[in-house]
C-alpha cells in the first residue's frame, strides 16, 4: 500500500446486452447486485467487498473496458496522487462525485498502455453481504452460482510497456511482483502489485493500445474451480481454458466469456509477496509453461482474443 493505494476497487466493463450481462455476472459468477442508474448501467459487488459496487456493467454497442479503478486511503491521498501524475507528464480529468451512484469524486488518467485508470477515496460502505458485522457466519447461505469471493485483478494487452511500468511504480507505488523478459532482457509482460496478492493489474504486450483480456474474480479452493467449471458446463457459456494452473503467480484458474465476448477468469490460490521479496522472473521461451503451467503451450485464443 505504498503512496496509499489500497485496492482494485471497480472496473466498469462494456455489454451488448444489459440482461444478458447480468444473468452471466449475478447467476453465473455469483455477484450480488447493487443499484442501477439512469444511463441503464447495472452495479453489482462480490459479497466479500465492504463497498457498494465493484463491477460496472455499461451497456453498449461494442464489449471491452471502459476503466479500472483503485481506492486510495484518503482525501489527502487523493490530492497528492494527482499532483504526482501531473507532474509526471500525465493529464487528468476529474469525475464528479455521485458520476457513479455511491462513489466519492475520481482522478482518471490514461496509462501510456492505453487503458483508462481512476483513483477514489471515498465509496458508500455497504459492508459484506448476508452476514452480519458482529458474530458473523462463515458464508450466506443463499450465494448463486461460482459464489465468487471478491474482484481481484484485470490483465491488460497494450503497448509502452515500459512507460507504464514507470508511472504504476514510480508514480502510484505498485511493485514487480512478476516478469517475462524477452531474449534481449525486455519486458514483455508485468503483473504489478499494490498489496500481498501476486497481482493487482498487469500487463502483456501488444502492438494495439487499451485492448482488454480478462477481469479477475477470486475463489477459496481448488474444489471451487472444478464447480466452476462444472457451471460453465451447465449453462454452456463460452469456456476458453481450464482448470489448469498458472505459472506465473502459481494461481489454479480457469478462463470463460461473458455474452458480450469479455474474458472473465475465476481462480484460487496463488503466490504472495512481503516487501523484502524480489520479482520473480519467466523467460519469453517459456511462456508456454508461465501461463499455463500444466499444458506448457499457449492457445492461441487466448493471446489474440481480447475486447
Ligand atoms: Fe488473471
Amino acid at each position: 500500500m505504498r503512496k496509499g493505494l489500497m485496492r482494485p476497487g471497480h472496473v466498469q466493463i462494456r455489454v451488448l446486452d444489459a440482461e444478458a450481462a447480468l444473468k452471466h455476472y449475478r447467476d453465473l459468477v455469483g455477484l450480488i447486485e447493487t443499484d442501477r442508474d439512469e444511463q441503464g448501467r447495472i452495479y453489482l459487488k462480490a459479497w466479500t467487498e465492504v463497498d457498494k459496487f465493484s463491477l460496472v456493467l455499461n451497456p453498449s454497442d461494442e464489449p471491452g473496458m471502459d476503466f479500472m479503478g483503485f481506492k486510495v486511503v484518503d482525501e489527502a491521498t487523493l490530492v497528492q496522487l494527482e499532483q504526482d501524475l501531473l507532474a509526471w507528464g500525465c493529464p487528468v480529468e476529474h469525475i464528479p462525485a455521485g458520476e457513479l451512484r455511491g462513489c466519492g469524486r475520481r482522478i482518471r488518467f490514461v496509462a501510456p498502455s492505453g487503458h483508462t485508470f481512476e483513483l477514489y477515496a471515498e465509496k458508500e460502505y455497504t459492508g459484506k453481504w448476508g452476514v452480519t458485522e458482529v458474530n458473523p457466519e462463515a458464508w450466506p447461505m443463499d450465494l448463486k452460482g461460482m459464489r465468487a469471493v471478491r474482484f481481484d485483478h484485470c490483465l491488460m494487452y497494450g503497448d509502452e510497456l515500459a512507460a507504464t511500468y514507470d508511472l504504476f511504480v514510480n508514480v502510484l507505488g505498485f511493485y514487480l511482483a512478476e516478469q517475462v523478459l524477452d531474449e534481449n532482457g525486455d519486458r514483455i509482460a508485468q503483473f504489478l502489485s499494490i498489496s500481498t496478492k501476486a497481482h493487482d493489474v498487469a500487463f502483456i504486450m501488444h502492438p494495439e493500445k487499451g485492448k482488454f483480456h480478462h477481469a479477475s474474480f477470486f475463489l477459496e479452493t481448488w474444489e471451487d474451480v472444478l464447480r466452476a467449471a462444472d457451471l460453465i458446463s451447465m449453462t454452456d457459456t463460452s469456456i476458453d481454458i481450464g482448470p489448469t494452473r498458472h505459472g506465473l503467480t502459481h494461481g489454479k484458474t480457469i478462463y470463460f466469456f461473458d455474452p458480450s465476448g469479455n474474458r472473465n477468469e475465476v481462480f484460487c490460490g496463488g503466490d504472495y509477496n512481503y516487501p523484502d521479496h524480489k520479482p520473480v522472473t519467466w523467460a519469453a521461451a517459456d511462456l508456454g509453461k508461465a501461463i499455463f503451467y500444466h499444458d506448457r503451450q499457449l492457445n492461441e485464443r487466448f493471446l489474440t482474443v481480447l475486447t
